[in-house]
């Protein structure tokens, strides 16, 4: 599991394993609009403010990847403790 924490509000939310940060997030009234949930189509994208994404799309190129500033939440986890959305 990992932590997520929402810019706008400095609030963190607890992202379990098994549970994605689309639904984890949700679940606290806190909506990302979703189409595919398979890191397809990129309508979930979200810029990623702290923290190394552990990016699980196949939306972005490698490059955007490694630039590690925006991931895909419908799918796509984290590599260290906390992750900090620009949301
Ligand atoms: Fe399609 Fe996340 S909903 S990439």
């Amino acid at each position: 599991e990992f932590e997520v924490q929402i810019a706008s509000t400095g609030k963190c939310y607890v992202i379990p394993a098994g549970r994605t940060v689309v639904e984890a997030l949700g679940e606290q009234g806190i909506e990302i609009p979703v189409s595919c949930e398979q890191g397809i189509c990129g309508t979930c994208i979200t810029r990623v403010l702290g923290g190394t994404p552990d990016h699980r799309d196949t939306y972005f190129s490698d490059a955007e990847r490694d630039r590690n500033d925006q991931f895909t939440p419908c799918c796509s986890r984290a590599k260290m403790d906390r992750l900090v959305l620009d949301i």
